[in-house]
């Protein structure tokens, strides 16, 4: 069965074509089809955000569509940046202006507790859809760690591993973040839709 995933990132088909290949599933992305979707994330959640990725590429290609979205949710930052994380700050802030804002905003702040999350959304052309859910819990560090990784990852800091995302390997991370959970979590739901609808 053909997905296409709805992203304009070649790394994340590599990434989730390397989990789910013992499916025996196809996965293609929006450009490999001649399509762009442009889709406002307008969404509060997470989830919302991934639904409607994975609702309009659905749509545009008659495929079913797997959408995702992620991002960093402080406590003492009342779940900031969340939504906005990838343009947290303004559109134009590199990964290091906007990791040394949420650096700034913490400040002077004891309680460091924060946590990634990643929703991965499957909709399918006969309306049928699930959601699965990843999170990884840490902390936001004093300083960036780091130069491994993207986005947040240098403040990003786990107690269990005694180092930050920005200090791990891909495999490190891989193994306990987030989108490693999420697409595990995605991967059994889809064995078992593929089992229950063996027509799909
Ligand atoms: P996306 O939905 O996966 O594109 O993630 C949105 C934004 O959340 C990214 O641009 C990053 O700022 C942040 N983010 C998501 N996942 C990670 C991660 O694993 N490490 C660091 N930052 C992340």
């Amino acid at each position: 069965m053909k997905f296409v995933l709805a992203t304009q990132n070649p790394k994340k088909k590599e990434e989730l074509a390397a989990i789910l290949g013992d499916l025996g599933v196809e996965i293609v992305t929006e450009e490999e089809l001649g399509v762009k979707v442009e889709v406002e994330e307008t969404g509060n959640t997470f989830g919302e955000n991934a639904a409607l990725k994975a609702k309009a590429v659905m749509e545009a290609t008659g495929l079913p569509a797997i959408g995702d979205d992620s991002g960093l949710c402080v406590d003492a930052m009342k779940g900031a940046p969340g939504v906005y994380s990838a343009r947290y700050g303004g559109e134009e802030l590199s990964d290091e202006e906007r990791c040394a804002l949420v650096l700034e905003m913490m400040h002077g702040q004891t309680d460091r507790a924060a946590h990634f999350e990643t929703y991965i959304v499957c909709a399918f052309p006969n309306g049928d859809w699930f959601a699965a859910k990843g999170e990884c819990h840490g902390a936001i560090a004093f300083a960036p760690m780091g130069k491994n990784g993207f986005g947040y990852d240098p403040i990003f800091f786990r107690t269990e591993e005694q180092k930050t995302f920005g200090q791990m390997t891909a495999e490190e991370k891989a193994a306990i973040s987030h989108r490693g959970n999420a697409l595990r979590s995605f991967k059994t739901k889809l064995e078992k839709y593929l089992r229950e609808h063996p027509e799909a």
